[in-house]
């Protein structure tokens, strides 16, 4: 039967379920773990390594491991957040040709979408594995305040994996709907979502029916464990550089192992008062002297590192709350969401804002991704069993709308509208003879055009000659269900549809994202080509420890005979030839060597029955 697999693509984890037999299990990869590190790396030899293996070697080869590319997708090379990960982060981020962002990795520019095309293919391997059928279609979520060119972004990267993104669903609706599916409850609840790199919060009205309604959403794309984990490095930094004069950001391999102290620090301080950091050898004096870095972090002074990152998250809760035009008594239940709701701080802060002890009923890790195959079934399955009837209603984050005059932005969907939805607007030539209009729409809540994110620019073209204010053009803005916004336009006199290029977009081009199919699609290849290999050489190597277990005994039985002792040397010879495919990475030549260990170890096995 056709599934839909459900993917969390995080920030720092990610996450695959999918639906069987009515109910969503979250799939665990192959050592076990039901979250898959979002991390890429590429190694000396070519080696493309994703999750845990990535992970694995990020200190050793930091330059070349991507950690939070979902940091970066959908962003503008000139954007504040992007000069702010270039200067910290320990690989490599240059400017793509259409003024987006890409990594570069041995040498080789990446597009983001591509980087995260690399975990949505681990995770899709990762169902199929468990599925035992190649799997095409995903629902895959991204946080409710994306904005729409980093859901396209999110898109791309479904493609470029070889997915069928049926829909984008937000996360923290995700999270609702895999606390609320099936359980028969009509009430009002807020999910807050502090993850890796991102925060959310969203407050929905759940129906007994299956109807999930967002009344609003906001958060802040930019904010999450990341930024925790920044705040003690610079606080280590800061201490190294008093004491001994040296800063230790100028050292990459120094600065991804206070990274990953950092982070440990702070998950530790969830549960202990005191942590001691303890970094030997951090880097040397200068003058061949190794230094060695310890600190002792506590709770407290933790929690004052980062109480205006928490206080920060307080702030937009209370926003939410207002722009749903509720009051906190109006919140029946709190589900929190992603693994920086462990932190004592950032759960007091939100029981104590709401007034209410959280929901414990959902796995902060894995509730998303089990939303999302709950919907990815529900897609499939429209005309079910009404108990396994889900509706989603969702808003638009932010404020869809246009520059006009003096640089103003004016609005033409307002935030916390239910989406699918479509505004019409009518626009006359304002010169005689005018064949084109320029329209640029922009994503945002600011009163001034060039603070919100600019979506695109699109051009009318082909319009009939005529004098001023003669010619009216209506031009439709929509926004899907994935929250994605197109544009079309149409001659009101003629009906004639009009014609609309996009440019100024950071966005990939179709040949480009086709180009970007293929080499995923030749990565595949590369796998499986691995993967056989490494299947072999284990044969290979099981093969040559029973050859030499058996090989005192045959040779005390033929060594005596020059017939004996060549088919001795001979199996010698195989090994010694297995040994060099291997090394050499030879598949060809591992294939014909097994073969010929497979009949030596045929042949020992007789001489030593016969014995
Ligand atoms: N026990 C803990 N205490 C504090 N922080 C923790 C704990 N466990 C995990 N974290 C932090 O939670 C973050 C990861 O959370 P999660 O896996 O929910 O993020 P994500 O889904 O990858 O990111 P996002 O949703 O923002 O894209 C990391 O910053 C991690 O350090
Ligand atoms: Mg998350």
């Amino acid at each position: 039967m056709e599934k839909v697999i459900g993917i969390d693509l995080g920030t720092t984890n990610s996450c695959v379920a999918v639906v069987e037999n009515g109910t969503a299990v979250v799939i665990a990869n192959r050592g076990g773990y039901k979250t898959t590190p979002s991390m890429v790396a590429m190694t000396e030899a070519g080696k493309r390594l994703v999750g845990h293996l990535a992970k694995r070697q990020a200190i050793t080869n930091a330059e070349n491991t991507v950690y939070s590319a979902k940091r970066l997708i959908g962003r503008k090379w000139n954007s504040p957040q992007v000069k702010q990960v270039a200067s910290t982060a320990s690989y490599n981020i240059v400017e793509g040709p259409h003024g987006d962002v890409r990594i570069s990795l041995r040498e080789k520019a990446h597009s983001v979408p591509e980087v995260s095309a690399m975990v949505l293919a681990e995770m899709k391997l990762i169902a199929e594995e468990y599925l035992g059928h190649e799997v095409q279609k995903a629902v895959v979520t991204v946080p409710a305040y994306f904005n729409d060119n980093q859901r396209q972004a999110t898109k791309d990267a479904g493609a470029i994996a070889g997915l069928e993104v049926i829909r984008i669903i937000n996360e923290p609706t995700a999270a609702a709907l895999a606390y609320g599916f099936g359980r028969n409850i009509d009430r009002t609840v807020a999910v807050y979502d502090l993850g890796g790199g991102t925060f959310d919060v969203s407050i929905l009205e759940i129906g007994a029916t299956g109807v999930f309604k967002v009344i609003s959403t906001a958060g802040d794309t930019f904010l999450g464990g990341e930024d925790f984990d920044s705040r003690v490095i610079d606080w280590l930094v800061e201490g190294f550089r008093d004491e001994h004069g040296i800063d230790l950001r100028k050292d990459r391999m120094a600065l991804q192992r206070l990274k990953d102290a950092a982070e440990k620090a702070k998950v530790e301080l969830s549960s202990v008062r005191e942590v001691e950091i303890n970094l030997p050898f951090i880097i040397s004096s200068g003058r061949n002297e190794a230094l060695h870095l310890q600190r002792v972090l506590s709770r407290t002074d933790f929690e004052q590192l980062t109480a205006d990152l928490v206080q920060k998250t307080v702030d937009i809760m209370r926003q939410t709350l207002e722009d749903a035009g509720l009051h906190r008594e109006d919140i029946e239940d709190v589900v929190l969401v992603g693994g920086m709701t462990r932190m004592p701080l950032v759960e007091r802060s939100v029981a104590e804002f709401l007034g209410r002890e959280p929901s414990k009923g959902v796995h902060p890790d894995e509730v998303v991704a089990i939303g999302a195959a709950i919907q990815g079934s529900a897609l499939l399955d429209d005309d079910g069993p009404s108990a396994n009837r889900v509706v989603l209603l969702d808003v638009t984050p932010q404020t869809l709308g246009m520059m006009v005059a003096g640089g103003l932005m004016e609005p033409l969907i307002p935030k916390d509208t239910t989406v699918p939805t479509a505004r019409g607007k009518t626009f006359t030539t304002s010169r005689d003879n005018q064949t084109a209009v320029k329209i640029l729409v922009m994503q945002g809540e600011s009163e001034q055009a060039d603070q919100n994110e600019l979506l695109g620019e699109f051009i009318l073209t082909g319009l009939r000659r005529a004098p001023a204010g003669v010619v009216e053009i209506e031009v439709t803005f929509e926004i899907n269900a994935d929250g994605i916004v197109s544009v079309h336009a149409k001659d009101l006199e003629t009906g004639k549809e009009q014609s609309i290029t996009v440019t100024a977009t950071s966005g990939l081009t179709r040949e480009e994202i086709e180009a970007m199919i293929d080499s995923g699609k030749e990565f595949a290849v590369e796998r499986k080509r691995d993967e056989e290999f490494e299947a072999r050489k284990q044969e290979a190597e099981g093969l040559m420890h029973e050859i030499e277990r058996l090989f005192d005994k045959v040779s005390k039985v033929v060594g005596g005979s020059d017939y004996g002792r060549d088919a001795l040397d001979k199996a010698q010879g195989v090994m010694e030839r297995t040994k060099v495919a291997i090394d050499r990475h030879d598949a060809a030549a591992l294939k014909e060597q097994v073969e010929a260990l497979s009949r030596t170890f045929r042949m020992f096995k007789g001489v030593v029955a016969k014995a």
